[in-house]
């Protein structure tokens, strides 16, 4: 086994530029400081009492299962017990940010990779790239779901099939990552719920997303998610609603290959755009937006 190391971004006069590992490390669980554990704990109440009322109820059930609490940062091999039990998923630990081809096979065998190591004190309200964190708190409750679980290793394998088909197809499904698993919301009785864990494992997206009026939100439509393009260093302009876990499996089901050639006769869609097709459950102000930027 690797000795496990923090591997950061690095910032450049450029910005951030991504440090990719491919290692699979044991959690070095005894390492972790009393600080590391303070930091798990401050975020971990914090988010917790913000998304009461915020957050889907899959969500949070999930992560009571699992034990998870703010006492100290949890240990992966006792949460994998859990996990194979109910749904076959299991969490291995890495360094940081693994190339795509690398993440996609992890997922399609059904591992989640979870950064082992936890953000500084100062670093609460962002990090330029996930951390146990964003990982642990935001991901990995909804592998316990059996329907979000498959979903999860269906985009794992339709990443593979994308990786082998080139760079725009893998562009279009990464849209559809960015805006169900990382920034997801969903129709429930009591009114909009969140899933996406981009969102619960951030305090000020969590509150942006249901409560601001300046983001767009629009039911979620497999295609066009596709061919939108999304911000990566600012809160999202557009977020997607799903009925259910299961239109987003269901929507994964057929082999993507006619849609990517479908996808390469359009244009991509800016971040904040509205189409006359869309189902609009509200219509961004567009309050505070940058005009560019867009990935
Ligand atoms: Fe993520």
């Amino acid at each position: 086994m690797v000795t496990p190391q923090r591997l950061e971004n690095q910032l450049t006069d450029k910005g951030y530029v991504p440090v990719y590992t491919t290692a699979v490390v044991e959690q070095p669980w005894d390492s972790y400081t009393a600080t590391d554990h303070e930091v798990w704990a401050t975020l971990f109440k914090r988010q917790r009492e913000l998304l009461a009322g915020r957050a889907c109820d899959e969500f949070i059930q999930s992560q009571e299962a699992m034990g998870m609490g703010a006492g100290a940062i949890p240990k992966f091999a006792e949460l994998n017990r859990l996990l194979r039990d109910s749904t076959g998923w299991e969490l291995i630990g890495v360094q940081g940010l693994l190339p795509e081809l690398t993440f996609f096979e992890h997922l399609a065998n059904r591992r989640f990779p979870v950064t082992w190591w936890i953000r500084k004190p100062e670093q609460l309200d962002y990090l330029a790239e996930p951390d146990l964190f964003h990982d642990l708190f935001g991901h990995v409750p909804l592998l316990m779901n059996p329907v979000f679980a498959d979903y999860m290793q269906a985009y794992g394998c339709g990443g593979v099939k994308a990786h082998g088909i080139g760079p725009e197809a893998l562009a279009q499904l990464t849209r559809l990552y960015w805006y169900t698993v990382e920034f997801g919301l969903i129709k429930t009785d009591a009114g909009l719920r969140i899933y996406g864990s981009g969102i619960v494992s951030s305090k000020g997206e969590s509150l942006h997303c249901l409560d601001s009026a300046a983001p767009n939100r629009i039911g979620f439509d497999l295609l066009r998610v596709m061919r939108t393009r999304y911000r990566i260093d600012t809160y999202q302009k557009t977020y997607f609603v799903i009925d259910s876990f299961e239109q987003l499996f269901d929507a994964t089901r057929p082999d993507f290959t006619p849609y990517y050639d479908q996808l390469a006769k359009q244009e991509t869609i800016p971040a904040g755009e509205v189409l006359a097709s869309d189902a609009m459950f509200n219509r961004g102000t567009g309050e505070g937006w940058l005009t560019d930027g867009d990935v």
